[in-house]
């Protein structure tokens, strides 16, 4: 069952990316999206950070996805400062890009260097996080974020047995777009099992005081996230796990349910549960299927993660991209508000991966190389 919607996937993936290499092939007439030394890059990448293992996979498989085909590409970094990432964009505008692919640090912050491109007739595309209150984001490419905070709270569920197991909660950045989505996603299938008794909240006094709302106004889960936010940063995840743990009592611990947002939270906050020895056992979610997590789900350290095939997401944004350069528009299955306007998107699926089936979605299916972990199942 698995390997074939495994399958499914690869091959979808691999037929995009062909169809899209072979539109933008150089022509003897066109520069196209081939930018050979010294002469204009036509679509520029603005991602938002070095310093985790996730935008760097996404910097990797850009460059793979378009050198390997013989295109340049232009990838800046904002190191999660907005005035970085608007210096970028401008810099990506003196050079002439036709098309801005950006993943914004803040997304609201972020309007500003999307209007100055859409100024110059630059096309926008929000790449994986949204740019908000703006109408001047022409397309979406993304993964169905809620999707992914179902697939976690799913997890916690399904590893839940009677009553009363205590519940962390653990957010994104309030600056993310995605932070709301996830929450929505895992409070949608969590909040059920909270209101039966299966599971009591120990660390928010906001989640609590809301936990009979099936569901929640942006505000109502602004005010969760505001006390549980670990703002995307592994220090911020730890501290804050470790001031919970430290105001809980012995009878909050023993064996607990963690929801954290994505992978490099997860270890921090894993970590420092594992460290406590009034909790003998638990259960921690994730996403993202960083290297590191992935040897943590084989050590039995992390859980779970959900895996958002980062190819698939290139390969959207690079047809999209394509499609825009060639005055096409890209598809659309759906639409996502971002405050101002209805931007057209069409999200990718994800895929839950623990240490049932790592092995295929993870290393058979060619995601990461076997060679780079140890004691694989
Ligand atoms: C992305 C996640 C990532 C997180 C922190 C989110 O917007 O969707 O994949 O882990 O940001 O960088």
């Amino acid at each position: 069952m698995f390997k074939k919607s495994s399958l499914y996937i690869t091959l979808t993936m691999l037929i995009i990316l062909s169809t899209v290499l072979s539109a933008c092939a150089p022509k003897p007439t066109s520069t196209a999206t081939q930018a050979p030394s010294g002469s204009k890059f036509e679509v520029g990448i603005v991602l938002p950070t070095k310093d985790e293992p996730r935008w760097i996979q996404d910097e990797t498989r850009f460059n793979d996805a378009l050198t390997k085909a013989g295109y340049k590409v232009q990838i800046l970094f904002s190191q999660g400062n907005s005035a970085t990432e608007k210096t970028n964009v401008e810099s990506l505008l003196a050079q002439g890009v036709k098309v801005l692919i950006i993943c914004p640090q803040d997304g609201a912050a972020a309007a500003a260097a999307v209007d100055e491109a859409h100024a110059a007739g630059v096309k926008v595309i929000s790449y994986d996080r949204l740019v908000l209150n703006t109408a001047n984001v022409d397309y979406y490419v993304t993964f169905d974020s809620v999707a992914v905070g179902a697939a976690q709270g799913q997890y916690l569920v399904d590893k839940a047995t009677g009553k009363n197991n205590p519940l962390y909660l653990y957010a994104g950045a309030a600056s993310d777009n995605n932070a709301f989505l996830f929450f929505q996603g895992a409070w949608s299938v969590l909040q059920p099992k909270i209101a039966d008794g299966t599971f009591v909240i120990k660390n928010s006094s906001e989640a609590v005081g809301l936990q009979s709302k099936a569901t929640l106004t942006r505000d109502e889960e602004g005010k969760i996230i505001g006390q549980v936010t670990t703002d995307w940063k592994f220090d911020v995840a730890k501290n804050l796990a470790q001031a919970n743990l430290t105001a809980a009592t012995a009878a909050d611990k023993g064996n607990v349910f963690i929801l954290a947002p994505n992978d490099g939270t997860s270890r921090s906050i894993a970590d420092t549960f594992a460290a406590d020895k009034a909790v003998t056992s638990y259960v921690i979610t994730g996403q993202d299927a960083e290297e590191p997590s992935i040897q943590y789900i084989i050590d039995g350290k992390q859980s779970m993660t959900v895996l958002k095939d980062v190819r698939t997401l290139v390969a959207d944004a690079i047809a999209a991209a394509v499609a825009f350069l060639k005055g096409q528009t890209p598809p659309q299955t759906t639409t996502y508000n971002n405050g101002t306007a209805d931007i057209p998107a069409k999200p990718s699926v994800v895929i839950t991966v623990d240490q049932s089936n790592v092995k295929a979605a993870v290393i058979d299916s060619g995601y990461w190389p076997a060679a780079d972990f140890k004691n694989l199942p």
